[in-house]
């Protein structure tokens, strides 16, 4: 067995387990009656991968905490990455008809009620936040992050047709993707009250990690098809890493930033092993 096939294995059973654990307690949190909720539980559960909870729930392991402590943190920011994509794929900005392998919400149910489901997301997240984890803290971190999203989602619709530098484009990856997941870990590991190296080197690390699973999206937008990835190819062509300088050298750069995010791990010993892994998968995944 090569060492590739060793990595999927290991990380598709440990995902799968998590997912299981994630899934079911979205479920207990999603309104079950009605229009909206039925549009919110259809985006939810359409079958993402889960990145971002996972990441919570292996910040705890990296404290050597028991993972559950951190699930309602993980669910919260879920449905708050599952409300940007639903107005992501709005026709106003990426007008995208297909999501997670499906249409996408307004596709499936109509415009107002996508806006609303996201509304509702939004808000159901920051209630579920505040009430399960009795921390400002928490919730103020994962607030400043959902604004660091948006200015990101306005600074990548502005810079559409225009020639952005690498600055310019880092800055926009750090805003609409990283910051979400640099709450992943911060929010988690300030539950945990992890001490300040910790919370140094955890932000480090998802700050790399962040701009290496936003270089692979922009390079699977290139090289992969509509069927694998569950959403529309080619979408971004005009503003993303490849069209600045190449498949070949945006996956170097997806590799220097892997690097960068294993390295800040080092103070974690074996207990981030699973953090290093699925720094790994994010440039190595196909969907
Ligand atoms: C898509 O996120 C949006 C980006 C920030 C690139 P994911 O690739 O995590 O999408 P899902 O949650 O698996 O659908
Ligand atoms: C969106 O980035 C990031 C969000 C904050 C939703 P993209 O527009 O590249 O995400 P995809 O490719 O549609 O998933
Ligand atoms: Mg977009
Ligand atoms: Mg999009
Ligand atoms: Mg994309």
């Amino acid at each position: 067995m090569t060492n590739d096939e060793c990595f999927a294995l290991k990380c598709s059973a440990r995902g799968d387990e998590l997912r299981n654990v994630i899934n079911k307690e979205l479920k207990k949190y999603l309104p079950k009656k009605g229009k909206l909720a039925k549009a919110m539980r259809y985006s939810v559960f359409a079958g993402g991968k889960r990145f971002r909870p996972i990441l919570c729930l292996l910040t705890a392991k990296a404290l050597g905490k028991n993972y559950k402590k951190v699930l309602p943190i993980a669910c919260a920011i879920e449905m708050l990455h599952t409300f940007t994509l639903i107005h992501d794929d709005l026709p106003a900005m990426d007008n995208s008809n297909y999501r997670r392998g499906k249409l996408t919400c307004h596709k499936k149910f109509d415009e107002a009620t996508a806006i609303l489901a996201g509304d509702a997301l939004n808000t159901l997240a920051f209630d579920v936040l505040a009430k399960e984890t009795k921390n400002p803290l928490v919730v103020s971190e994962i607030a400043d992050a959902l604004m660091k999203v948006v200015v990101g989602q306005v600074m990548d619709i502005e810079s559409e047709g225009k020639k952005v530098n690498l600055k310019q484009l880092k800055t926009i990856h750090q805003n609409k993707t990283a910051a979400l997941l640099i709450a992943c870990v911060r929010a988690s590991a300030l539950q945990l009250k992890a001490s300040s190296n910790q919370l140094r080197a955890l932000t480090q690390y998802a700050g790399h990690l962040g701009l290496a699973f936003q270089i692979a999206d922009d390079i699977l937008d290139v090289t992969s098809t509509k069927k694998q990835l569950g959403k529309p190819v080619k979408a971004d062509l005009k503003k993303g890493f490849p069209y600045l300088m190449g498949v070949e050298k945006s996956k170097k750069m997806a590799e220097i930033e892997r690097k960068k995010a294993i390295k800040a791990l080092n103070i974690f010993g074996n207990k981030a092993m699973f953090l290093r892994e699925i720094a790994s998968y994010v440039i190595k995944r196909e969907k």
